[in-house]
């Protein structure tokens, strides 16, 4: 049978749009897949060996779809293909506001109704538009008034499909999702955007609810999902001063499975381009309503974890500081940058927030990933004070810290003995992710301090 949608577009082609629409199109060969983007740069990586971002599988992925029903296009290209589909995603950013109202909590849609213009002045006929990017409930009211300035005949469905995927795992979470939502107000639309989904995802994992559920599910999610990390962390500070060891605490409440065992790693903070901005969009939506106290109770999230990078980056800087609290002409390794190992992308990473925290005290840093481009550090934290390694060899020589910051595998395997003579006497290694090999540390008579670890990890 014919699918009821022969032809997508999906507007936007960053870390959601462009796995996502690869892993459709790689499924549905029969289904003409367009992602279209602003950024011309980016189209020309899509369409080149260099993707422009790193996802385990994602190549051969693409490898597989793009030529045959997978295109990526520029927006004057895209138009026509806009005219032509049967749906439209819409994937673009949502930034936190950075002006007007709402400024520093609510999300930024002048993305979201630039393209809810651009799909206004193009469609023809019947166009299901459906959200991808992570909207406010009853986002969906907005794009409706833009899309009713369309042309006589034009019409509309609306479907909220927000994207569940992690970075780092993202091929595997599309490919095998948890589930897939769908939302919205009539079955007809629902039912078509499942039957692609349920070409490969089991039809009791394509769950449809009404579109304000579908809208707030996401944010929620990502909410309880940030408040679990905040939870492990502020008890890693508790197992710092009673000497309890926080992975001991985690594995055993996990066994409990009304809590179970996932997401329960103590850390430096969360980052990620998401966690924050979502929690900040569902304390705005709860402020706007008048719950004070809902708004204060996720706020809280948002703070500990904050408050989590600075006491670590605090920790490091504690015994090598002058009198002062100066750090000039202390050097501290910097094991990476990226928000989380397996992925190239620094929106948030916590890494920002220890390393600052470091230079504003006069420390200099040696920072190594092995995925994050010199140009991407360069413009989180800037160029002064910031050396950019090629190795962990050469960030840690000459060190008087080093700070773990990403999880990257290649950190849990470092060779502490052969790399102990080139830190300075007496550099402690703080281990923001429990990934360091503390006996391979102690062997090496190097001191370590483990998030979440009590003083008997301590030299
Ligand atoms: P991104 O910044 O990587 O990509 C967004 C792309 O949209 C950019 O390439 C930008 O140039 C393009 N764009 C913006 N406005 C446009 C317009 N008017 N026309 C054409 N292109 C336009 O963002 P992302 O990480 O892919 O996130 C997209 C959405 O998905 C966000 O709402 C985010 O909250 C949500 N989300 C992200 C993730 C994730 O892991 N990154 C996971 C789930 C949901
Ligand atoms: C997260 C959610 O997991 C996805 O379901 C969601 O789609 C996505 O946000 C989004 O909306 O953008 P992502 O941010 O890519 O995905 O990565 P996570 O694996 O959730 O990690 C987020 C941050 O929490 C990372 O900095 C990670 O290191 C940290 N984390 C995670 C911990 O510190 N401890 C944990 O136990 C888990």
């Amino acid at each position: 049978m014919k699918p009821l949608v022969n032809k997508i577009v999906c507007i936007g082609a960053g870390y959601v749009g462009g796995p996502t629409m690869s892993v459709i199109a790689d499924r549905c060969p029969d289904i003409d897949v367009t992602v279209l983007d602003l950024n011309e740069a980016r189209i020309a990586a899509w369409n080149s060996e260099e993707l422009p971002i790193y996802e385990p599988g994602l190549a051969t992925v693409v490898s597989r779809a793009r030529g045959r029903n997978l295109r990526f296009v520029g927006q004057i290209e895209g138009a026509a293909h806009v005219a032509a589909a049967d749906a439209v995603f819409i994937s673009v950013n949502t930034p936190t506001k950075t002006e007007g109202e709402g400024a520093g909590k609510a999300s930024d849609l002048r993305y979201v109704e630039s393209c809810a213009r651009f799909i206004a002045a193009h469609a023809t006929g019947h166009t299901i538009v459906i959200e991808k990017s992570t909207m406010p409930v009853r986002a969906a009211d907005r794009i409706k008034s833009i899309l009713a300035s369309a042309g006589p005949g034009v019409t509309f469905d609306i479907l909220s499909n927000p994207e569940f995927l992690a970075e780092g795992t993202a091929i595997r979470d599309l490919e095998a999702p948890d589930r897939v939502l769908i939302g919205g107000e009539r079955p007809e639309p629902i039912a078509a955007l499942a039957e692609i989904y349920r070409r490969w995802v089991p039809a009791e994992r394509v769950l449809s609810t009404g579109l304000w559920s579908a809208e707030l599910s996401k944010l929620v999610a990502n909410a309880f999902l940030a408040q679990r990390v905040s939870s492990i962390n502020s008890v890693s500070a508790l197992c710092e001063v009673t000497g309890a060891d926080v992975e001991e605490v985690a594995s055993v409440i996990g066994t409990d499975s009304r809590i179970g065992p996932k997401f329960l790693r103590a850390s430096v903070g969360f980052g990620g381009s998401c966690f924050q901005k979502d929690l900040l969009s569902l304390i705005y939506i709860s402020e706007s309503y008048g719950l004070t106290e809902v708004a204060a109770y996720w706020q809280q999230v948002v703070d500990l974890n904050q408050w989590q990078k600075h006491r670590f980056a605090d920790q490091i800087a504690a015994p090598i500081a002058t009198a002062e609290g100066s750090l000039r002409g202390r050097r501290i390794a910097i094991l990476g940058f990226a928000f989380k190992k397996d992925t190239n992308d620094v929106r948030e990473t916590p890494a920002i927030d220890v390393c600052r925290r470091l230079l504003a005290r006069g420390a200099t840093l040696a920072v190594h990933d092995f995925k994050v481009t010199p140009d991407s550090i360069a413009s989180e934290i800037g160029t002064q004070g910031v050396e950019v390694a090629t190795s962990p060899e050469a960030a840690l020589a000459g060190a008087d810290g080093v700070a773990v910051l990403t999880e990257w595998s290649a950190y849990a395997k470092l060779d502490w003995t052969r790399l102990a003579g080139m830190l300075k006497a007496g550099a402690v290694i703080y281990d923001g992710r429990n990934i360091v090999d503390a006996e391979a540390v102690r062997r090496a008579g190097l001191g370590l301090r483990s998030i979440g670890k009590g003083e008997r990890h301590v030299r």
